[in-house]
């Protein structure tokens, strides 16, 4: 991991208003019963064709599918291995202040989980698509680089200068790895992006070739439009995490 310090929620200047504590004890069974679902839905295919990291972290991390997760007991186990948190807020974030977080080893976490009648999609993040979705990478040390390097490179950017343009190249960064992200192993696609891990339909799509795959390369990532509201396209796959490091230290000067 990178020799950063540990940065106290303390010290967060922007995110502070949004950050909360997670009031585990208020989950209700019916709301365990849907994590278990949720869960129990997504686990076979992802044994299958989820990446090795991804595996492996969730393991690591200590999700368990019977019930939802204590964020402070998922930032406890990833403490040692990566110093990334898993830090509960309120909702949506603004720009500086989710740059912010990530800047500093804690990933915006929200604590509400979809219901019944939304299992299949949330226009919003909840806590399936934020701690199983997303919080098994951080465990893995190249990642939880790229995510802290892209953190600071986005705020020192939406601090110096007032470019939608460079945040929506950046974003877009964000986009095609930590959401929709794509790896080869061995020579076969795997899923690491969040996007993909926590929705059933979209992850099946790609796997079935229903969209293009291309070979990761940062400047065709920051080219390329997003589609957040319909299914994606154009998706790129990696060789290794560590080209995405490479890209969020070459972005800063393609923006
Ligand atoms: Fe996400």
């Amino acid at each position: 991991m990178g020799q950063t310090a540990i940065i106290e929620v303390a010290d967060l200047n922007f995110a502070s208003p949004y950050l909360i504590e997670q009031d585990w004890e208020a989950y209700t069974p019916e709301q365990h019963g849907v994590w278990q679902e949720l869960v129990g839905r997504r686990m076979p295919q992802l044994r299958r064709h989820a990446c090795e990291a991804y595996l492996d972290g969730f393991e690591r991390i200590g999700l368990q599918e019977d019930h939802l997760p204590r964020l402070s007991a998922v930032s406890a186990r990833l403490a040692p291995r990566t110093g990334w948190a898993s830090t509960p807020v309120s909702g949506f974030l603004p720009a500086n202040a989710f740059f912010e977080m990530l800047a500093a080893r804690k990933f915006p976490t929200t604590t509400w989980l979809r219901s019944r009648d939304s299992m299949d999609y949330t226009p919003e993040p909840d806590i399936f698509h934020d701690v199983f979705g997303h919080v098994p990478m951080h465990a893995h040390p190249v990642f939880a680089d790229f995510l802290e390097h892209y953190g600071k490179v986005c705020a020192s950017v939406s601090e110096s200068t007032a470019q939608p343009e460079a945040l929506e190249r950046l974003g877009r960064l964000f986009w095609f790895t930590v959401e929709f992200g794509l790896i080869r192993e061995r020579g076969e696609i795997k899923v690491y992006g969040s996007g993909l891990v926590s929705s059933h339909g979209e992850c099946t799509r790609v796997l079935n070739g229903g969209c293009e795959v291309k070979d990761f390369d940062v400047d065709a990532v920051m080219n390329q439009e997003m589609q957040t509201s319909e299914m994606q396209p154009v998706l790129f796959a990696v060789e290794s995490f560590e080209q995405i490091y490479e890209a969020a230290k070459l972005a800063e000067g393609r923006v």
